[in-house]
């Protein structure tokens, strides 16, 4: 990966941790911009700041514990004050592919249980139309072959996502299919048939949640306000 890229990541995780407040509940996000953040929100926590967190996978939720920052469930949490996570791309409307990584459907959950939702990303993440990165869909295992093969149906050439050559697991013991919607037109229309599916658990598009996007872009940040 480019270092332009890491410099912009660390630029937009940084700048996020600022938005951060003693007392506040914090939704932490999953991957690798996600993880800039919660490293330097370690480093505010070893210096005094009080928060609790509530993670979005079971990578963060252990690299959090390592830092020694305190975490809570979602339920003992009620609504989170801020919600910070990455994406894989977002739209010039604020809509998000998530999931990447895998944790989309802890992810969109900490997201519709936010008070406020900060997307930090590099400026590699800013697409005209979504659908360059292929969605990822989280699939009961039980479905998941039938599903298959009504997504090929569909044109959307799903692929069974792997991980080590075995058929890759969620943290919810799900599956991921990625899809392939470049060229789709009305995403919010495919999104609500995709969802529909029996056995589809959730889709990677945030296509609401999305308050602030903060994104580096060379040695600048930016904000982008929904
Ligand atoms: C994790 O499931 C994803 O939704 C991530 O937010 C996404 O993959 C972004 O990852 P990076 O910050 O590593 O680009």
């Amino acid at each position: 990966k480019s270092t332009v890229i890491e410099h912009e990541k660390k630029l937009a995780a940084y700048e996020s941790v600022s938005l951060v407040k003693n007392g506040m509940i914090v939704g932490l996000g999953s991957g690798s911009t996600a993880e800039h953040m919660i490293r330097k929100l370690g480093e505010e926590v070893g210096k005094g700041l009080s928060i609790k967190g509530v993670p979005s996978s079971e990578k963060t939720a252990q690299l959090a514990k390592d830092l020694g920052i305190d975490l809570i469930p979602l339920e003992k949490a009620g609504k989170l004050d801020i919600n910070i996570d990455g994406a894989d791309e977002f739209d010039p409307q604020f809509r998000l592919i998530k999931g990447g990584g895998g944790a989309l459907l802890r992810e969109k959950i900490l997201a519709y249980n936010a008070k406020l939702n900060v997307i930090i990303a590099d400026s590699g993440k800013k697409v005209d139309i979504l659908g360059k990165f292929k969605l990822p869909l989280e699939t009961i295992p039980f479905a998941t072959p039938t599903i298959l093969a009504q997504l090929i149906e569909m044109g959307l050439r799903p692929v069974l996502r792997k991980h080590d050559g075995k058929t890759y697991s969620t943290d919810e013991n799900n599956c991921i299919l990625d899809v392939d919607i470049f060229g789709v037109k009305d995403i919010n229309s495919l999104n609500r048939t995709l969802i529909e599916m029996p056995g589809v658990v959730e889709t990677g598009l945030f296509l609401k949640s999305t308050d602030l996007i903060i994104m580096g872009q060379g040695d600048e940040t930016l904000f982008l306000r929904n």
